[in-house]
């Protein structure tokens, strides 16, 4: 099955809140890795430290990345921010089926990712199998990023605080998660995503190529 490496170039993008919604409306059987070097959330977010969290494994890495990469189900890794250093977990992104980089489409973000984009062309060697996850509609188009950045957007998600803050702080009310707008555009988000990985083509809202149509 699939691993799918989620990062930002910084700035709380929302990378665990995305890679949530996605793993809960993931149409099959998923794991969420918690590969942030920075230190997870997730345990304390949306399970509401209800259950332990252990740190640093980052030291293991490779080894992880290859026991992601054999599970009998897909994966997706939130690897945090993508960091100037060498303190990300290099093997989980270089083995990934896609790493889709989470940003907002503002300039801020637009400009912080293009560094990072060029670190994870080094990575990966070339550009195939890397996207873009929009968060939040305030912002430069996906056409526009797309082109400016040189690679895909797969989807966005909208900006919904509600359900975000129940992801990524175990805050609020988990019911009828389902309904929310930021899940209803996970829904389809997943797909985008693991078609990217596949390599199918069909990028999800804007190709770099053409500049793509949103
Ligand atoms: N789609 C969204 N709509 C509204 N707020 C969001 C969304 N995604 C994330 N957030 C909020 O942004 C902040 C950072 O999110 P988080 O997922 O922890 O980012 P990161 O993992 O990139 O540091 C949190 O307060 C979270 O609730
Ligand atoms: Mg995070």
């Amino acid at each position: 099955m699939s691993m799918y490496a989620l990062v930002s170039s910084g700035g709380a993008a929302g990378v665990t809140t995305t890679a949530l919604a996605l793993a809960l409306t993931w149409p099959q059987p998923v794991i969420v890795a918690e590969c942030d070097p920075a230190g997870g959330a997730i345990l304390a977010g949306l399970f509401a430290g209800h259950l332990p969290a252990p740190r640093g494994l980052l030291g293991v890495a490779s080894a992880i990345a290859r026991v992601l990469a054999s599970q009998p189900c897909d994966v997706i890794a939130d690897c945090g921010r993508l960091d100037a250093g060498d303190g990300q977990p290099a093997s989980v992104l270089a083995g990934a089926a896609l790493v889709a980089m989470v940003i907002r489409p503002t300039l801020r973000y637009i400009s912080a990712a293009r560094p990072r984009i060029e670190m994870l062309l080094e990575l990966r060697g070339g550009p195939e199998r890397l996207g873009l996850l929009l968060v939040g509609e305030r912002g430069h188009s996906p056409a526009e990023i797309a082109r400016t950045l040189g690679i895909p957007v797969l989807a966005s998600l909208p900006f919904d605080a509600r359900t975000a803050s129940v992801l990524s702080d175990g805050v609020g009310r988990r019911a009828s998660l389902a309904d929310r707008p930021l899940m209803r555009a996970a829904r389809s988000a997943g797909p985008a995503v693991a078609r990217a990985g596949a390599g199918s083509g069909q990028p999800g809202l804007a190709a770099a190529a053409t500049g793509g149509s949103a």
